[in-house]
């Protein structure tokens, strides 16, 4: 070790001891991070946390400590667009209620100073925020880093040899190692700002997982890709969900109060390629989904943070029969057509038109909705 480590490690362990006596609460989470110091290659002082990620995103939608200034240390799980990167700590409590993981918003700028890649151990100092983008929306808990002051450290050696984040399964066998299963029935029925009730809630439960990495256990598409590049699947091929019909789609039952919040939102990020379309019904080449559970556009979603592959169900759309008479002198057909916020433009009447003569069998009277 040479001179100039030895006096890091010593003002590390100084630092870390300061820390130690100043938050009683957390005595093992610092004896636990002493134990790190000497492998540190960088400015221990810039390095030291003085809370972690858990204690910021507590047992509620909203974090206790919302504007409060904090050294917070994770380890770089993804960088999913362009404005900053999630990250999480190894070393979890043990209340699956407080999630692991965060966002760190960086502005582009700061992004690009921070220069971090996936798997780097860092400590950022920020403030803590909720952003939402609307007043219907859920907060999202995200560290706003100071674009002046570089605000992301790299911290080598911070988190030990245990620095590797396994994702949080989602499957069907709950308290199974790492582990966790979706409510099936109820979004939300108490208040926003009760405590987290992850067994029943669909909403508690993936604010449990926000920030966090998680793999949804072979997915099944429950609807095809939108045209925001989103899929909604269930984990297990729907084995341990509610509600899954023969058209491989998932119903709601409002009369049983089940609303399927085990249905799981895939989005494409700038970590992937972005996957080609699901078909109801499609599972995925590679038997799992994995990405950061983030929350976005008034949804829970999973950002991918790996390629993946749909694999066709084969479902094929259904065709009605219509009746069609042989005789139109005597006999009268009648249609009904939604043309859905119509107006002359493109190719959409044409297509319209076919459908009409073809599909509709050309009826006689014809009944349109959605005329602009
Ligand atoms: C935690 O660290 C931040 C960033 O350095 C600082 O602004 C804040 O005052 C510290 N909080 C406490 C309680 O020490
Ligand atoms: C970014 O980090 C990598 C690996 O740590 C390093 O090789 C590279 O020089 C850095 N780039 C900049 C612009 O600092
Ligand atoms: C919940 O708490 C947040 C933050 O403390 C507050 O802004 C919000 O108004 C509260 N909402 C309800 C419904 O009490």
């Amino acid at each position: 070790m040479t001179g100039t480590n030895h006096v890091l490690l010593l003002s590390c362990l100084l630092s870390r001891l300061a820390s130690l006596f100043g938050s009683p609460a957390d005595v093992e989470h610092q004896w636990a991070l002493l134990g790190s110091c000497p492998s540190w290659h960088a400015d221990p002082l810039k390095c030291t946390p003085n809370i972690t990620i858990h204690e910021i995103q507590g047992i509620h939608q909203y974090s206790p400590y919302a504007g409060a200034a904090v050294a917070v240390a994770g380890v770089v799980t993804g960088i999913v667009d362009r404005s900053g990167f999630y990250m999480q700590d190894p070393q979890s409590d043990d209340d699956p209620r407080t999630s692991e993981g965060i966002y760190v918003y960086t502005h582009k700028a700061g992004l690009q100073a921070a220069n971090v890649s996936v798997g780097d151990m860092v400590t950022v100092r920020g403030t803590v925020s909720e952003f939402r983008y609307d007043s219907a929306a859920l907060p999202l808990t995200e560290i706003v880093t100071d674009m002046d002051q570089q605000g992301v450290t790299k911290c080598p050696g911070l988190f030990g040899p245990d620095s590797i984040i396994h994702p949080v399964s989602i499957g069907c066998h709950a308290g199974g190692p790492g582990e966790r299963t979706p409510p099936l029935a109820v979004i939300k029925n108490d208040g926003l700002n009760d405590s987290l009730d992850i067994a029943e809630d669909g909403l508690d439960f993936y604010e449990s997982l926000e920030g966090m990495l998680v793999a949804v256990k072979d997915p099944i598409a429950v609807g095809a890709t939108d045209r925001f590049a989103a899929a909604w699947v269930v984990n297990n091929r729907g084995a341990c969900s509610s509600g899954c019909n023969s058209r491989k789609g998932i119903t709601a039952a409002p009369e049983t109060n089940d609303f399927n919040p085990e249905r799981i939102q895939l989005v494409t990020s700038s970590a992937i390629r972005r996957p080609s379309p699901f078909t109801v019904g499609d599972t995925v080449l590679e038997g799992q989904a994995e990405g950061i559970m983030s929350y976005g556009w008034d949804n829970f979603r999973l950002l991918l943070t790996k390629n993946i592959t749909p694999e066709s169900g084969g479902m094929q759309p259904t065709r009605n029969s219509i009746f069609v008479p042989e005789d139109r002198a005597t006999h009268l057909t009648f249609g009904s057509y939604n043309i859905e916020n119509f107006h002359i433009s493109g190719e959409r009447p044409s297509r319209i038109a076919k459908q009409i003569v073809e599909n509709l069998g050309a009826p006689a009277v014809l009944a349109l909705q959605e005329v602009q």
